[in-house]
């Protein structure tokens, strides 16, 4: 595989995705395929985009002409699909976008590689990038989400993944797509915008705003590094047998109000604030609806089969992760300033 699409490159994990794949392989030519929706930054991208094998394209994957042409075109051969609505509160305000972005786009970019790939799926891939959300709550600590897990989703958002995920495996049982599907944990890092718990709460946190915890904080996530998502999604691409499912994770579960204050505790330290400056900011708000208690992955299949585990220990990660928020103000306001995305239409639209 050498001429790859990775759709919604221009977001928070695809960015360190199409990143990786630039500068690591360089004999590959990156097609980053993005809509540029309030999530979509190329600010993301600036040190890629002067990179010989980099090329941005704009469009919206559920855009059936578009993704025939792009394979054609470009004669793709491995599809890495990051494209979708990805927040859940914003999945229970609007819930016919995530049926169309996350089902109706997966759907056409299914259909146009299984055209394209007729009579010669041999050597083609097709990555879908999924959530461990699929699998619905954990009710229990001595649970976690395998691969086998029956699917449960709970969300308006995790349900368009589920269906998502169905319809990747559909293709591969009904028309022999080689296709490879990976279940992630919540992820955290540099550029993920600021509607997500962690670099929202950095940036109240520099201004002195509220910190609205929903409900009692109880809930726990199971958090990984997105550099470290982007390394498994490099190796599972690469060296998974066709049809294979992963589930990544860093086996490292916090409750929610606990990672807050471990947030609070390092933030207030790098700005030079007394401990405990900025725990007044916490405030309990009304509970997100049909918020889900706990998830929590076993990647252990990963790290058998193809050796990936984490990079990074969360202590360092989180550190890192609060000190590129706080040294990137100007990336943060170009963002919730929400000029962005006009300003760099007009300067990358034609590239
Ligand atoms: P994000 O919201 O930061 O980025 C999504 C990107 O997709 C944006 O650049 C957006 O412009 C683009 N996009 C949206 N709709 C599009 C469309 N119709 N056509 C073309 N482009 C479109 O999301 P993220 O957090 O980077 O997540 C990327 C993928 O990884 C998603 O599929 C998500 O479900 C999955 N995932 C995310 C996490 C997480 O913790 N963020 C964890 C596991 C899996
Ligand atoms: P989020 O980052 O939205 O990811 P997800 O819902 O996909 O897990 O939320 C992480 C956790 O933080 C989740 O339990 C909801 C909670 N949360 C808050 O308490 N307050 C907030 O303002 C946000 C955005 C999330």
């Amino acid at each position: 595989m050498k001429n790859i699409l990775i759709t919604g490159g221009a977001g928070f994990i695809g960015s360190h995705v199409v990143r990786l794949f630039c500068t690591k392989y360089p004999d590959y030519k990156i097609y980053n395929l993005d809509k540029l929706t309030y999530a979509g930054n190329l600010e993301n991208l600036k040190d890629v985009e002067e990179l010989a094998n980099y090329k941005f394209i704009k469009g919206d994957i559920c855009d059936l002409e578009l993704m025939r042409q792009i394979f054609a075109d470009y004669k793709i051969d491995g599809v890495i699909h990051l494209a979708a609505e990805s927040h859940v509160d914003r999945s229970i305000k609007d819930p016919f976008a995530f049926a169309m972005a996350n089902v109706m786009g997966t759907l056409s970019l299914l259909q146009a590689a299984k055209e394209a790939w007729a009579g010669t799926m041999e050597g083609k891939r097709f990555h879908h990038v999924s959530t461990d959300e699929v699998y619905g709550s954990l009710h229990n600590e001595e649970e976690f989400f395998l691969e086998t897990t029956p699917y449960d989703p709970q969300s308006p958002y995790s349900a368009s993944k589920a269906s998502s995920d169905h319809f990747v495996r559909a293709f591969g049982n009904t028309y022999g797509l080689p296709f490879v599907l990976t279940n992630c944990s919540n992820n955290y890092g540099p550029n993920q915008f600021p509607e997500k718990l962690i670099p929202l709460f950095i940036n109240n946190i520099r201004n002195g705003k509220p910190l609205p915890v929903y409900g009692k904080g109880e809930n726990v996530r199971d958090w990984l590094y997105v550099v470290d998502h982007a390394r498994a999604i490099d190796t599972i691409f690469h060296d998974a047998k066709n049809g294979e499912t992963y589930n990544v994770g860093g086996f490292n579960e916090w409750k929610n109000i606990d990672l807050i204050k471990v947030m609070i505790k390092t933030a207030d330290r790098i700005l030079g604030n007394p401990e405990g400056y900025s725990d007044k900011l916490i405030t309990y708000v009304q509970d997100r609806a049909g918020h889900d208690l706990r998830y929590a992955i076993d990647a252990t299949k990963l790290n058998k089969e193809l050796g990936w585990e984490p990079s990074l220990q969360f202590e360092e990660g989180i550190e890192k992760t609060i000190r590129w928020y706080l040294d990137n103000e100007e990336w943060m306001n170009n963002i919730t300033s929400g000029e962005y995305e006009k300003y760099y239409l007009e300067m990358y639209n034609n590239k």
